[in-house]
């Protein structure tokens, strides 16, 4: 065989062969997990993943083009090829990745719990009691630990974070169990006064943003722009994001 045109095909087929081509990065995302993807008062999507694909399309040289997601659907959306790459705070799970590829980290971050103010809990361990109702997302890492560190209490799912959250704030739940940078704001927010954060992360999770399989391309060209953003301290543009997004 001749493996200089096989090495064509492969370049020819890549995602970011075809975003050249087509002049647009397509990004699947889900708005609702604060602060890296959300709506403003005016319905704008935006957040740390929003500026970060924005400085890749630029970087490309091509349009950018946001498609909100509904979380259950998002890897389906990319392996059917709805959108080239997730950028959606979607942490690395072994998991997931039997069934995608993800290039490096850009965050780590792990599940913290929100609690309701008054109890005597301290830990996640005082917590996991038949009494004590916990709420998570469903389908996101939350959940899965969720049920790994709760297996005496009651668990309840919502479809958004949001309305999970709201269960601890109205009193119908005693805990919200979620990424800690989401909980952070939530604290600084709605939670204040309200709610207790039990800030000692439950799981290591680095962030990764999610491709289709078979695809070398792409994910080299990823991983060389990550660094690029990441380490270049003269532009700065890494350290400007956490700034602007994560700073507690
Ligand atoms: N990091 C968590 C996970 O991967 C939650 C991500 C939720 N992202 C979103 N845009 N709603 O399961």
């Amino acid at each position: 065989a001749n493996l200089f045109a096989d090495d064509i095909n492969l370049w020819k087929k890549s995602t970011l062969n075809q975003i050249l081509q087509r002049g647009e990065l397509q990004v699947c995302l889900e708005p609702g997990y604060m602060p890296f993807e959300m709506k403003d008062k005016k319905g704008r999507i935006i957040g740390y993943d929003v500026d970060m694909a924005k400085r890749m399309a630029k970087d490309m040289g091509v349009k950018l083009n946001l498609l909100p997601t509904a979380w259950d659907g998002i890897i389906a959306a990319l392996v059917t090829g709805k959108c080239d790459i997730i950028m959606s705070g979607m942490t690395i799970t072994q998991q997931r990745n039997l069934k995608i590829n993800f290039a490096d980290p850009y965050v780590v971050v792990g599940q913290t719990i929100l609690m309701k103010k008054g109890l005597p809990a301290k830990t996640a361990k005082d917590l996991d009691k038949p009494e004590y109702t916990i709420v998570t997302k469903l389908g996101v890492t939350g959940e899965i630990a969720t049920k790994k560190f709760f297996k005496n209490a009651k668990i309840v799912t919502f479809e958004t974070e949001a309305d999970a959250a709201a269960e601890v704030l109205n009193g119908k739940a005693d805990a919200f169990v979620y990424d800690q940078p989401y909980n952070i704001l939530f604290m600084s927010d709605k939670g204040k006064g309200k709610l207790v954060h039990l800030d000692a992360p439950l799981t290591y999770e680095p962030l990764g943003w999610a491709i289709r399989k078979g695809d070398p391309d792409f994910l080299n060209w990823l991983n060389n722009f990550l660094r690029q953003v990441k380490e270049d301290k003269v532009v700065g543009f890494y350290d400007n994001l956490n700034q602007k997004w994560l700073r507690d």
